[in-house]
């Protein structure tokens, strides 16, 4: 800065002359329209209207001119950097304008495009409720055992006390499978039932055995809306010293709440199974009209047929014979199994009238289910 000017003296500094704010205040509008973007603005800035700028450094002349020159020169430069912020300002609108007009085009995202991630996937309603149903007997100390589905004929049927001309072998509508030399007597069947896991689970441990089978099984049945020849089920086999069939009624009251929610209950029906002693059909209250419907023809139901009862599965008191065949002493330990089908399960509990539904893999189908992996 020069040093004030004491004597008067009518000739300006350079700086402050019209001609060169003039000039400084035209290069830097220049300077601006010429900036093609926001960082050439950001230059163009610094250079017109920063400390170092021709105007700045004109403004600071100011303060070093005789009082008579202050008045006509400020309002010079005040003019001329007036007009350079106005220009700034405006050009820096123009541009961010223009930047958010480009960001909106190079960034727009096509909401029309054709979906191309692939839809995540969820296990079969069948999978999980069969966990369901596990995780309820394993809380209560039960162990997850499996056995092949391609069986020997021993495990399915002949170990069950079901020998070779046992009249219920026959009712077992049967896959009988070919070994590799073609032989239709291979002894080998795709298991009809998952009981031959029993089986299994006995030889391999030693009592107290507390198991729970899940598996496919498999019968020559016709597929139609409560057939199918493929399904699943779930069995159970508990043998202990002292299981009596109130065991057995307990565990079956057990599961059925756990599954349907308080107030849910069985009952055992006499009937026959060659591997239990006695046997019993279980049935269980009616999910939809829960018994309401039973002589009440104002409020029929047609899932249990107004009967208050659905049949669910087969159970019993194993019988010492299956016990003496896995090397188990019957004097010493007892023991209760039951069985019953994943598919049939599923239809109850959630209204499903066409077993071919649940097996035929649409997603319509199965979605309504959720997510649940
Ligand atoms: N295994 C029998 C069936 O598939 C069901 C059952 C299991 C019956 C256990 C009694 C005890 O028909």
């Amino acid at each position: 800065m020069s040093a004030p000017n004491k004597s008067y003296d009518p000739v300006e500094v350079e700086a402050l002359k019209p001609e060169e704010i003039d000039a400084a205040r035209d290069a830097a509008l220049a300077a601006f329209e010429a900036a093609a973007d926001l960082d050439a603005l950001r230059e163009a800035k610094i250079a017109h209207t920063g400390d170092r700028s021709p105007l700045a450094l004109a403004n600071r002349e100011i303060g070093a001119l005789p009082p008579q020159a202050r008045a006509a020169a400020g309002k010079r430069v005040g003019q001329a950097r007036g007009a350079v912020n106005k220009a700034l300002a405006a050009r820096q609108s123009a541009l961010e304008a223009e930047r958010d007009e480009r960001v909106l085009v190079e960034e727009a995202v096509d909401v029309t495009l054709p979906y191309d991630r692939a839809p995540a996937g969820a296990r079969h309603p069948l999978t999980t409720l069969s966990e369901r149903i596990e995780d309820i007997f394993v809380a209560m100390g039960y162990e997850v055992a499996e056995g092949p589905e391609l069986e020997a004929e021993w495990f399915n049927f002949d170990a069950l006390n079901l020998d070779p001309d046992h009249p219920a072998r026959s009712t077992h509508d049967t896959f009988f499978v070919a070994d590799e030399q073609g032989s239709p007597d291979s002894g080998l069947v795709l298991r009809t039932h998952t009981s031959p896991v029993q089986i299994r689970s006995l030889l391999d441990r030693e009592p107290p055995v507390y198991v729970v089978c899940p598996g496919r099984t498999y019968r020559t049945d016709e597929l139609d809306a409560t057939h199918t020849p493929v399904f699943g089920q779930v069995e159970l086999l508990a043998v202990d010293e002292g299981l009596t069939m109130s065991d057995l009624k307990g565990t079956l009251d057990h599961m059925v709440v756990s599954l349907f929610g308080p107030g849910m209950r069985t009952r055992l029906r006499p009937n026959y199974f060659p591997f239990t002693e006695p046997s019993a059909e279980m049935d269980m209250v009616c999910f939809r009209c829960r018994g309401e419907s039973v002589g009440n023809p104002d409020r029929p139901c047609r899932t249990c047929s107004s009967e208050g009862w659905i049949e669910l599965g087969g159970c019993g008191v194993v019988n010492p014979r299956v016990l003496i065949a896995c090397g188990v002493d019957p004097e010493r330990y007892s023991g209760f199994a039951f069985g019953f089908g994943i598919e049939r399960m599923l239809m109850f509990r959630h209204g499903v009238a066409d077993m071919r539904d649940i097996i035929e893999g649409d997603v319509r189908f199965t979605r309504p289910f959720g997510s649940e992996i």
